[in-house]
């Protein structure tokens, strides 16, 4: 059975069902109360230029436009969800003049083909655990270092992951996991111990590696950012039910150039 790809990942987001559920989070449901908190707290110039990585469909970058951010670039590498970045962009006004959101079609771990996305911001983010999504530990590294090359020294990165110890029920489901991967019996679409693989009623299909916090720890240090915070969510504020609904737990990380 083939190894799960970016393609695979792509595919999966530009899927009809994904799209329509991305799309209705930019719509209806906006930024986070805790996205909020940490984004006033790390990005307190809104003026500054700051690049949004895996944007979908303009959920984050729209919502951050609307609070008075006048510098935004935002890309991922699924089209049919830039496509509805622009579109709900173009609903709200924030398509046009200067000031306007930039949503472009671009891949995280190979920006330097994108001639658009120069090294001069003054931060990234890479939000709603986007990072996770990328299919191996290399090309998540190389994510890493895209989004610090284009970055000038002093930028915040914020980025989220998913515990793998969140609750006893998945601590007993890793240990089994780990089991399996002992044994050489897990699904061979997956890439490295952490992977999943699986398919969500109305999210559609879904990749995400969930990493230790000594693995995130070393990846940052290899690719330059040093880390300056991390916790879960539900320590930092208190999230509304429609995102709970929308999002499990999810851990903060910020680090700086
Ligand atoms: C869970 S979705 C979150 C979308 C949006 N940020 C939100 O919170 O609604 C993760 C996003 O990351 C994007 N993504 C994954 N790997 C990417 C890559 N290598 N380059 C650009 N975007 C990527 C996906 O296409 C998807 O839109």
């Amino acid at each position: 059975m083939e190894k799960i790809t970016a393609a695979t990942v792509r595919a999966d987001f530009n899927d009809l069902v994904a799209v329509v559920h991305y799309t209705r989070a930019a719509h209806e449901l906006g930024l986070w109360a805790s996205e909020r908190k940490l984004i006033e707290r790390f990005f307190p110039d809104r003026s500054a230029p700051l690049l949004e990585a895996g944007c979908g469909a303009g959920r984050v970058s729209i919502a951050l436009w609307t609070l008075g951010y006048r510098a935004l670039t935002a890309f991922d590498f699924a089209d049919e969800l830039v496509d509805q970045a622009r579109s709900l962009a173009a609903e709200r006004g924030a398509d046009t003049g200067p000031h306007a959101v930039r949503f472009l079609h671009a891949d995280a771990t190979r920006l330097h083909e994108c001639h658009v996305i120069r090294d001069t911001f003054s931060g990234a983010f890479f939000l709603f655990n986007g990072l996770m999504q990328i299919p191996g530990r290399e090309n998540r590294l190389a994510a890493l270092r895209e989004l610090h090359r284009v970055c000038v020294p002093g930028s915040p990165l914020l980025f989220t992951t998913h515990d793998r110890n969140a609750s006893p029920v998945e601590r007993a489901q890793w240990r089994l996991e780990k089991l399996r991967w002992s044994r050489g019996e897990q699904d061979p679409r997956l890439l490295e111990f952490g992977d999943r693989y699986f398919d969500e009623s109305g999210v559609g299909r879904t990749f995400m590696h969930l990493p230790d916090r000594a693995e995130i720890l070393a990846d940052l240090a290899a690719t330059g950012w040093t880390h300056e915070f991390d916790g879960l969510r539900r320590t930092i504020a208190k999230e509304a039910k429609a995102v709970h609904a929308f999002s499990d737990e999810c851990r903060f990380w910020a680090a700086r150039k």
